[in-house]
């Protein structure tokens, strides 16, 4: 990855983490790897990313160990082991770093790839599903991703869910002919996932739709999701198809995506998984989260804010000007400003060349007669408009 790639991804991370912040959200560091059997439990046996994706092996300890190809799965384990429901109340995650999932590269889909997401434990209230989605709207705005889709929908709880799953293996049996392999083996094992299937994606128009399987109870949630959703001015489609490849989520589930890319569309998504944490040995907790592909927002972003320190070249016309150029860098990184040189030993033009070329904006020159009358040049970068400046005020002006 280039300078300019990570840069972008310091970007989405910066305005990411403020935007956590602002919603009370606390970073964990979720371990790289984990034991292989911790993903079946939680994405499920007979998912994409478990039965193709995982980057499985054998440690020295003969454990079957996975790259994690997710985030949720360790945060729940993490959630558990650290007794973080013992705070009472809600306990609001988020975490950031790469994952892996072996797939055919391709523009927005990568085998090591960078995922931002966040987790929200004990809240079963329709606030939090709502939540959740206007945190990821907010980052996603904030990156510069302009009209992004909301799609969302309820699949169901533990009680209603299977009945939904039921009638869409039902129906897909009956057009089997019409479907993938893949699909042909998913209606005795997970036939929701079909619904998730890119290359049956035409065949999908006939299937049954949640709407009509789930409970009173998630009818009601669902209900209360949008009403919070166009209270606070955030549009969406319901997508009563939508279902997401992984197991674990019951009730709300979805997906944000962007025209501006192509096959790989979706930037973010996510959903409610009230019964992962009972699932995986912890009390019975209520949860919501979402990750967003950082990749795919920035390919998403019609321009990612500028999140780094001010940047300032400090450039010498004379060798002897060094000491006093390097004080002055000194000063201003502990205002937090990033500063490059002086650069003795080349010309200034030279210098100004080198500011140039690694984007400084802003170049402080030591030059002859300036410095005679202790005074430096500021020069923009941008316009070329040049102020001359007492040294010793220069610390305070930039
Ligand atoms: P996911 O839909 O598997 O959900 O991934 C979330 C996002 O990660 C996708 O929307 C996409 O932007 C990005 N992504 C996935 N695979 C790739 C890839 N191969 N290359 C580039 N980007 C990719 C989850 O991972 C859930 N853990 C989300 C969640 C959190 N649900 C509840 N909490």
């Amino acid at each position: 990855m280039s300078g300019e790639d990570a840069r972008k991804i310091f970007a989405v991370e910066t305005v990411s983490r403020r935007v956590f912040a602002t919603f009370n959200y606390e970073e964990v560091k979720l371990p790289t790897i984990e034991e292989a059997a911790l993903f079946l439990r939680t994405i499920g046996e007979s998912s994409d990313i478990v039965e193709k994706q995982m980057y499985v092996f054998k440690d020295k300890g003969e454990r079957t160990v996975a790259l994690r190809p997710e985030g949720t799965a360790g945060a729940v384990r993490s959630y558990i082991q650290h007794n973080m429901a013992a705070t009472g109340g809600i306990t609001k995650l988020f975490y950031c770093g790469s994952m892996f999932r072996y797939e055919r590269p391709q523009e927005g889909r990568y085998r090591e790839f960078y995922q931002i997401g966040c987790e929200y434990f004990g809240n079963h209230d329709a606030v939090c599903d709502a939540e959740i989605i206007v945190v990821a709207r907010k980052i996603l705005s904030d990156c510069g991703v302009k009209n992004p889709k909301i799609l969302i929908n309820s699949i169901g709880c533990k009680e209603c869910r299977p009945r939904y799953a039921k009638s869409v293996g039902e129906y897909a049996s009956s057009i089997k002919e019409n479907l993938c392999d893949d699909c042909r083996r998913r209606i005795g094992r997970n036939p929701l996932r079909i619904l998730d299937c890119k290359t049956d994606s035409a065949n999908l128009s006939g299937f049954p739709l949640s709407e009509n399987y789930i409970c009173s109870g998630c009818k009601e949630r669902f209900e209360r999701v949008k009403q919070i959703l166009a209270a606070q001015n955030i549009a969406f489609t319901v997508e009563p198809k939508l279902a997401r490849g992984l197991d674990y989520y019951t009730g709300t589930v979805f997906e944000i995506t962007s025209e501006k890319l192509g096959a790989q569309d979706t930037v973010a998504a996510g959903g409610r998984y009230d019964n992962l944490v009972e699932d995986l040995g912890g009390k019975p907790t209520p949860a919501c989260g979402f990750a967003l592909g950082v990749e795919r927002v920035v390919l998403a972003s019609d321009g990612l804010p500028q999140v780094c320190a001010k940047k300032i070249f400090v450039a010498v016309a004379e060798n002897t000007f060094t000491d006093i150029a390097l004080n002055l860098a000194m000063e201003l990184r502990e205002k937090n400003l990033t500063v490059e040189g002086p650069l003795p030993g080349r010309s200034l033009k030279s210098q100004m060349n080198i500011a140039n070329k690694l984007g400084f904006g802003t170049v402080i020159i030591f030059a002859d007669e300036e410095f005679k009358n202790k005074e430096a040049i500021i020069k923009d970068m941008s316009t070329g408009s040049q102020t001359t400046v007492k040294i010793e005020k220069i610390k305070d002006i930039i």
